[in-house]
């Protein structure tokens, strides 16, 4: 029996999101918890967001990671480890084929110039999506963990918000004027809405304006839909088998955004059950930068030069680990009881499953 995963941060998790700033390490650590959730038996799927190419070789799917769940071969491993990479405007388009009333009104919205401009870009979108691709992964009766990749962000609510998005969007006083079914096109909409659609139009320009119009009109009638998903969502990432991990590197700045995401998932009524600071300077052997600092003045004065030498490098990485060290103090008072995990720096990027494995055994370790 492997020790366990986070410190047991996981036990009876059946999702666990990873989330923090840019670069940390969000989806690297997403991949490491999968492959060890399966080390450990479990059926788990890895959903990543833009993963680094190399993600793809490491878990040896060389022609990429699809859009739809892939199983990846691991010798001698009792559990499942399944991985999928989010495709934002193939996930959004399925929402909407599932969430419209008929074919006609599905392909209206998705063959919509306003929608295709959107789809893929407009804010909290991939947020949206990977709600989504949480919430039909959760409901799979293949899988008994989803691991969620998110993207960055230093904001909770980004993440936290964006299933109810389009779903406020849709009830919003201007939209629903807007959504009114109009038989003329623009001209002859609900006069009330006139004006405001003047005033866009002036921005954004009437041929911009004419195709958001349509896009909005072509939902008519799936408001209810879309707020009783957002309602399921929200009620997955509040339920108690929900993990948020939290995923920094041992830096001032990052460690300051890890702290303030902690707290606004505890004003969400959420919490942190761990957090992952990644790429730490190693230790190196047992003692402190000042005790090597003395060996190399000892050293010297034997006139071991180059021992001493040694000794003044030594004492310099630890220096560089203690400092890193010192910075975490706000976050692990932050996180209280629970396990924080330190991942050192490795030599070269995440390329194979070994290096999966080797932070993987950082994570499996007490805390
Ligand atoms: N401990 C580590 N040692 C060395 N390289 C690492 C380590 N952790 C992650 N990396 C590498 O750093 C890069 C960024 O990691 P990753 O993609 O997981 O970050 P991310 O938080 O998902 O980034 P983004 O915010 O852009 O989505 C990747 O190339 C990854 O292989
Ligand atoms: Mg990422």
């Amino acid at each position: 029996m492997s020790a366990p995963l986070l410190g047991g941060a996981l036990d009876d998790a059946s999702v666990v999101v990873c989330c923090g700033s840019g670069g940390v390490g969000k989806t690297t650590t997403a991949a490491v918890l999968g492959l060890e959730a399966a080390r450990a038996g479990r059926r788990a799927v890895v959903v990543t967001i833009d993963p680094a190419r190399r993600l793809a070789d490491a878990l040896g799917l060389p022609g990429g990671l699809a859009d739809t769940p892939t199983r990846v071969e691991l010798p001698d491993v009792s559990g499942e480890l399944w991985a999928m990479m989010l495709d934002t405007s193939a996930m959004f388009e399925s929402v909407v084929r599932a969430n419209a009333g008929s074919d006609e009104q599905a392909d209206r919205i998705v063959e919509n110039r306003f929608y295709q401009n959107i789809a893929g870009t407009l804010s909290g979108t991939q947020e949206y999506m990977a709600s989504e691709a949480l919430h039909q992964l959760h409901d799979d009766p293949r899988f008994d963990l989803v691991v969620v990749d998110t993207p960055p962000s230093r904001n909770a609510l980004d993440f936290l918000e964006a299933p109810g998005v389009l779903a406020r969007f849709l009830e919003h006083r201007a939209f629903r004027l807007l959504m009114l079914p109009a038989r003329g096109g623009l001209r002859v909409l609900n006069t009330a809405a006139q004006p405001i659609l003047r005033a866009i139009g002036k921005v954004v320009g009437s041929d911009v304006l004419a195709d958001a119009v349509a896009f909005f009109q072509a939902f008519s009638g799936m408001e209810v839909g879309f707020r009783e998903r957002a309602e399921d969502v929200m009620a997955v990432l509040h339920s108690p088998d929900t993990r948020f991990v939290l995923v920094a590197s041992p830096r001032r700045d990052t460690v300051t955004e890890a702290v303030w995401f902690a707290d606004q998932l505890v004003e969400q009524g959420l919490e942190v059950a761990a957090a992952v600071v990644n790429r730490a300077h190693p230790r190196f052997g047992t003692g402190d930068a000042a005790q090597a600092a003395d060996e190399a003045s000892r050293c010297a004065a034997d006139g071991q030069a180059a021992v001493a030498a040694l000794w003044a490098n030594v004492a310099e990485l630890r220096l560089v680990a203690e400092r890193e060290h010192a910075e975490l103090g706000p976050l692990v008072e932050r996180l209280g009881d629970a396990p924080l995990l330190e991942v050192p720096l490795l030599d070269g990027d995440v390329h194979d499953l070994a290096s999966l494995a080797e932070i993987g055994s950082h994570l499996t370790g007490p805390g």
